[in-house]
């Protein structure tokens, strides 16, 4: 495994992967703080690809003014002793300046997709996720990338940029890794403390009772969502931001459920810890829950 922090580096590494060894490429961005999720990733991109590449880079455009940029975790001692297992190829760990080099003024925008939900939340974060992932997979160029369903809005965005600008990726979404109380894995579970740790799992159980609802045959958005809002707000250290009910391709909010995919979203606080969470009802194809045992 070697620990790789220039650009030119990286490209030069991943030119003679593919033209040299004729080998797949898989990249498996992450901002670092590794656990099971990520690793989940990991495993499906060394079981699908030659040579793996896991991108660790605390990406300062997609965090607002007043998010947790600065304290955000990083520990790349310990993300790499967690490589260490999967027998990653790379790891891509640039400083910032190699990532946005004096003057960067080129910024990509998915219009419409990054405005509602985590968008409308977080202004201009989806501008600094396209923006950073179009970087990296212009210096990787990988033939896969690996991202979780746990950011689902996220992959809406990637899916859509990769086929808007052409690039010649294919991405991989897998399923939410959580804890065996239901709540989903993230690098900001590290902030909470144990009674808002306990607290959070009231999302993921409102999730699901907003699938059982819809299983027992209720098709009204409104409904649904409001299902969701009640049992989050009967949790007193929840501080609930929104719940949406979305088409899952398009993003457009439902006013009633059909035969095609929908996304139930959530966001809350726990104490100052904010956290997303979402469930596809109607999914195509089912995969598995991904809870941890
Ligand atoms: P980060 O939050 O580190 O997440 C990296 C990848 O891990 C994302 O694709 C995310 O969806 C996935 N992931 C996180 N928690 C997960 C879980 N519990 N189960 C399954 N997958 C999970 O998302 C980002 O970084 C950044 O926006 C990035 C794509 C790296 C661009 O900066």
């Amino acid at each position: 495994m070697e620990i790789i922090n220039r650009r030119q580096r990286m490209n030069s590494v991943s030119r003679k992967v593919r033209r040299e060894l004729d080998q797949t490429m898989g990249l498996v961005p992450t901002m670092g703080a590794l656990h099971e999720g990520h690793l989940s990733l990991v495993r499906e991109a060394r079981r699908m690809c030659d040579i793996v590449i896991v991108s660790v880079f605390v990406n300062p455009a997609q965090f607002g003014p007043q998010e947790d940029f600065t304290r955000y975790p990083r520990d790349l001692t310990k993300d790499t002793m967690a490589l260490s297992d999967y027998s990653v190829d790379y790891i891509f760990a640039p400083p910032v300046e190699e990532m946005y080099p004096k003057n960067f003024s080129t910024y990509v925008t998915v219009e419409g997709l990054s405005e509602q939900l985590e968008g409308a939340a977080r202004p201009g974060h989806f501008r600094g996720v396209a923006t950073v992932l179009t970087v990296l997979f212009n210096i990787v160029r990988p033939d896969f990338a690996f991202f979780g369903q746990k950011d689902a809005q996220q992959t809406i965005v990637v899916r859509r940029l990769v086929r808007d600008l052409a690039c010649d990726t294919e991405i991989v979404v897998l399923p939410t890794v959580r804890e065996e109380s239901g709540l989903a894995l993230s690098s900001r579970n590290a902030y909470l403390d144990k009674d808002e740790r306990r607290a959070a799992s009231v999302i993921y159980r409102a999730l699901e009772h907003a699938e059982a609802a819809f299983l027992s045959g209720e098709r009204n958005a409104k409904k649904i969502a409001e299902a969701v809002r009640v049992q989050i707000e009967a949790e007193p250290r929840a501080r609930l931001e929104y719940v949406g009910v979305n088409d899952a391709e398009t993003l457009d909010k439902l006013e009633r459920l059909d035969d095609r995919p929908a996304i139930v979203s959530v966001a809350a606080y726990f104490g100052k810890t904010r956290l997303i969470d979402n469930i596809i009802l109607n999914r195509v194809r089912s995969g598995a829950t991904g809870r941890l045992a």
